[in-house]
């Protein structure tokens, strides 16, 4: 009885262990808490940081004097005010009028108001720039900025990369666990600028991104090992993973951790809510993390 006893206690403990030792899944807010406030604004930073956001997600654009700015859009103009305050400064493209970040310098885009268009109660946020993101999530959280975009800066002889290394060793990130508050992982859809980063900051995070469209080449066993030459991680869209869940234990094969995007409050397919839904690829279908909207709902 004793010795039944005995194993059955080891058994226990080494199910604890094995439980213990499972790496933590973590919650990236996508944009902030996007889903409740004005998306790459401090306040939406703020609220995901109050939400128990693991990460806090920046996607980074340039302005004309070379500064790194917190904004998903290569223009200004769904995000903020920039149609009422500089009326004349768009770019016709395709037809439609563009107001590119790139054709700012950082003092003009400060007077843009990038809160309004989301509720009045945000009325006077500002678009950030990367070094005021740091300041706000360090120590708190970690942080996720994305490579947005970055062959429109090259077009115009803008190298972002060599901005996000400057600006990393700047804040002496440059080495994963310098700050253990703050892990730092990079993240592109530009399979060059994650190559950049490999070659100049090797020792930290680097999650590849893929599109549902076009990225079949990247999804086969020989796509994801040459990945994982330049990239520590996969960041698919959700989509990718539903129509071909062996993509994730093909991921791990290859030695990626999977982190997808992006989970909604307002777009859950086939789930009744975006708890169910970020349940269901955490727990069944086993990602390592994703991105969400909506930080409250993460399930812990
Ligand atoms: O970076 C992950 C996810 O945010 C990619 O989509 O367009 O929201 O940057 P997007
Ligand atoms: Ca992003």
């Amino acid at each position: 009885m004793l010795r039944l006893t005995f194993v059955v206690l080891m058994f226990c403990l080494a199910i604890g262990i094995v439980a213990g030792s499972t790496p933590r899944k973590l919650l990236v807010a996508h944009r902030g808490a996007s889903a409740y406030a004005p998306e790459h604004t401090l306040a939406a930073y703020r609220l995901a940081l109050d939400q128990g956001a693991d990460f806090v997600e920046q996607d980074l654009g340039v302005t004309r004097d070379g500064v790194l700015i917190c904004l998903h859009d290569p223009t200004l103009e769904r995000t903020t005010d920039v149609e009422q305050v500089f009326p004349d400064r768009f770019r016709q493209v395709d037809g439609a009028r563009r107001w590119f970040a790139a054709d700012f310098t950082l003092e003009e885009i400060k007077r843009l108001d990038a809160g309004a268009w989301f509720a009045q109660k945000y009325a006077g946020e500002r678009v950030p720039t990367l070094q005021e993101a740091i300041d706000l999530v360090r120590g708190k959280a970690g942080l996720f900025p994305e490579l947005k975009t970055p062959d429109v800066y090259r077009d115009r002889g803008m190298d972002m990369e060599l901005l996000v290394v400057a600006a990393i060793r700047k804040n002496g990130l440059d080495r994963k666990g310098a700050d253990p508050g703050t892990p730092l992982i990079l993240q592109s859809f530009d399979a060059q600028a994650l190559q950049a980063m490999a070659r100049e900051l090797p020792t930290l995070d680097r999650t590849f991104l893929l599109d549902p469209r076009g990225t079949s080449q990247w999804t086969t066993d020989a796509g994801l090992k040459e990945i994982s030459a330049f990239a520590t991680g996969l960041g698919p869209a959700k989509l990718l993973i539903d129509a071909d869940p062996t993509l994730v234990p093909r991921a791990h094969a290859a030695g990626l951790t999977v982190i997808p995007y992006t989970f909604r409050s307002s777009s859950t397919g086939r789930f009744p809510s975006v708890r169910d839904e970020m349940t269901h690829f955490l727990s069944v279908v086993g990602v390592d993390g994703l991105f969400t909207d909506n930080p409250d709902e993460f399930p812990r």
